[in-house]
């Protein structure tokens, strides 16, 4: 298990997404109802900021296209073939990591 810390617990309320980078990598999380949710965050379609879209319940709508995913598993509400890449969030001491395997 390797974990890359991205964010204070605190920082990201419920019903908000934001993106970091840490690490070279662009990490996409969310917090649904208290929990979070890490997705890559680079657009399955065309290198859009998933960490920039639209949160409504746990579904992001990507800022370029539109298109949306379900945070809680990657997976696109409309194309069962399109899943974006994610990560398990861990948290620890008020922090919230993303788990790189
Ligand atoms: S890059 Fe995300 S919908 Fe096109």
């Amino acid at each position: 298990m390797a974990l890359i810390p991205l964010l204070e617990e605190h920082e990201l309320p419920p019903g908000n997404c934001r993106e970091v980078v840490a690490e070279g990598r662009v990490f996409a999380i969310y917090n649904v109802e208290g929990e979070f949710h890490i997705l890559d965050g680079i657009c399955p379609h065309a290198g859009g900021p998933l960490g920039k879209g639209t949160l409504r319940g746990s579904v992001v709508t990507c800022p370029w296209h539109g298109w949306q995913l379900d945070v809680r598993t990657g997976q696109h509400c409309l194309n069962a073939r399109v899943c974006a890449a994610r990560y398990a969030a861990v948290l620890q001491d008020g922090k919230v990591l993303a788990d790189v395997g």
